[in-house]
């Protein structure tokens, strides 16, 4: 079921006058992963459709730091699409969904946490590839 692949998780925010602190701790504390990797978007606009992928491993949590997108979620069967627009607002995404970002605002900086090193092998680029991976998963399962 697709809400068992993502979470929405609200961070604390430890500012004080002095202005806003959100910290995201891994292995557990905040998020469910130990980070690997780091990395973030800006310089995309609403014309742009990024993602389009799926990831055979990896597992990730976005957030806007900055701005506002949209994130469409598709486990095959089901998808959805939730608009990041709070830096203390993470998206939590399991491995093997499909993820397309796009609808970014000017001042878009998405900030994305992996769970894993990059490795191109473990990106599953076309989505039809996608869906018979899920498939041939399912009938192991069975
Ligand atoms: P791409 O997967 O198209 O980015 P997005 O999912 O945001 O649309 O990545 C663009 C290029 O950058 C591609 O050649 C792979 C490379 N890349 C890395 O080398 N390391 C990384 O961690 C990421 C996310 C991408």
């Amino acid at each position: 079921m697709l809400k068992d692949h993502y979470k929405l998780i609200e961070f604390v925010d430890l500012g004080d006058e002095r202005g806003n602190l959100v910290v995201i701790e891994g292995e557990g504390r905040d998020i469910p992963f130990d980070i690997k990797r780091v990395f973030y978007i800006y310089g995309s606009d609403s014309t742009v459709v990024r993602g389009q992928h799926a990831n055979k491993e990896t597992e990730f949590l976005l957030v806007n730091v900055s701005g506002t997108s949209k994130v469409r979620i598709d486990d095959g069967k089901d998808s959805l699409i939730i608009e990041l627009n709070k830096p203390r607002m993470g998206l939590y995404i399991s491995s093997m969904l499909w993820k397309d970002m796009y609808d970014f605002s000017e001042d878009s900086v998405l900030l994305v946490l992996a769970s894993k090193h990059y490795d191109s092998t473990e990106y599953i680029r076309d989505y039809d590839t996608y869906i018979k991976m899920l498939e041939k998963r399912d009938i192991a399962d069975e």
